[in-house]
């Protein structure tokens, strides 16, 4: 396995400052390096540079759409071209309105996708529902061929086409999701593993059946979104929307653990890591270091050891 690493220093899909700054976070907390020493291969991008939206005025209630539009774009290309180099595409975030264009250029690389969407929230909102006109609580409605017809035409997001079925997304660890994605959930039939289903049966169980209910039909690439709020904010604390009763460190761990033996995990996004909102250098050292481990949980880091096939 082989890691293409891409940074997107973005935060215009919500309204706090800093978020742009988790790629060089992330990496200067030692990623490839960790990554090399696990053996896995690393082909490191570098950032994107997104070009600068002098006017963009609220389309409706939805905030900086051209320069969330064109900067997924750019993403979208570039994911494509990670892909087709051959690696396992990893976003370094930047906010979860990445996703869009993370997400469209992985299926455009490799077709049909399941979706494992580890967050706090659902962002599903459409731009009509949104309460707060944040695209970063959005992505997933744009994604989703079954949300289509309410989607309105909006500047620079006309080259995004629709790319998962709502049958091939898994929701885990949601506890702040808003009446109208809650509609929109049991609409479409979404399969959602809440905090109260983690609580009531254990990580170990989500994973199983996460993965069961993915691979019932064909098996599918597994793009993984990781939004760092999942995680609980005693320990994960910098980031813009943090919400109390989130994911164990050792939960979170889990999961990228269990993603990455299924030999399926073909992109990670790992988002919302904000330095700028820790309130200590200890809070924000906490939060990167967790981002770095659960992506060395996605590249085949175990708990219990590693070791190299050239020991034996
Ligand atoms: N549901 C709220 C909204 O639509 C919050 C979304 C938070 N999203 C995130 N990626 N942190 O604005
Ligand atoms: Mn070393
Ligand atoms: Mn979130
Ligand atoms: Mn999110």
């Amino acid at each position: 396995r082989s890691a293409g690493i891409i940074g997107a220093p973005f935060s215009r899909g919500q309204p706090r400052v800093g978020v742009d700054r988790g790629p060089d976070v992330i990496r200067a907390a030692g990623l490839v390096h960790r990554l090399h020493e696990q053996g896995c291969a690393v082909k490191d991008y570098g950032n994107l540079t997104f070009e600068e939206v002098v006017v963009d005025e609220p389309v409706g209630a939805v905030k900086c759409v051209r320069a969330v539009g064109s900067a997924n774009q750019r993403l979208s290309e570039a994911v494509q071209n990670v892909k087709r180099d051959g690696h396992t595409s990893v976003l370094l975030g930047g906010d979860h309105s990445l996703a869009i264009g993370s997400i469209h250029g992985h299926s455009a690389a490799v077709g049909d996708l399941s979706v494992v969407w580890v967050d706090a929230h659902a962002d599903i909102n459409t731009p009509l529902t949104s309460p707060t006109g944040n695209i970063h609580g959005q992505p997933m409605s744009y994604l989703l061929h079954e949300l289509q017809s309410k989607i309105p035409v909006l500047p620079n997001f006309t080259w995004i086409k629709p790319c998962v079925s709502a049958k091939d997304l898994v929701y885990i660890g949601l506890r702040d999701v808003d009446p109208e994605e809650h509609y929109i959930l049991k609409l479409l039939g979404v399969k959602v593993f809440s905090m109260s289903a983690v609580d009531q049966l254990g990580v170990a169980r989500v994973m199983e059946e996460t993965c069961d209910y993915l691979s019932a039909r064909v098996k599918k690439p597994i793009h993984l979104s990781f939004d760092i709020d999942a995680i609980d904010p005693s320990i994960t604390p910098a980031t813009g929307t943090p919400v109390v009763g989130g994911l164990t460190y050792r939960e979170g761990v889990y999961i990228t653990e269990h993603l990455c033996q299924t030999g399926l995990l073909s992109a990670v996004d790992m988002v919302e890591v904000n330095p700028l909102r820790g309130q200590t250098e200890q809070e924000v050292q906490s939060t990167v270091h967790t981002a770095v481990d659960l992506l060395l949980g996605c590249f085949g880091r175990r708990r219990e050891g590693n070791h190299s096939s050239d020991y034996i």
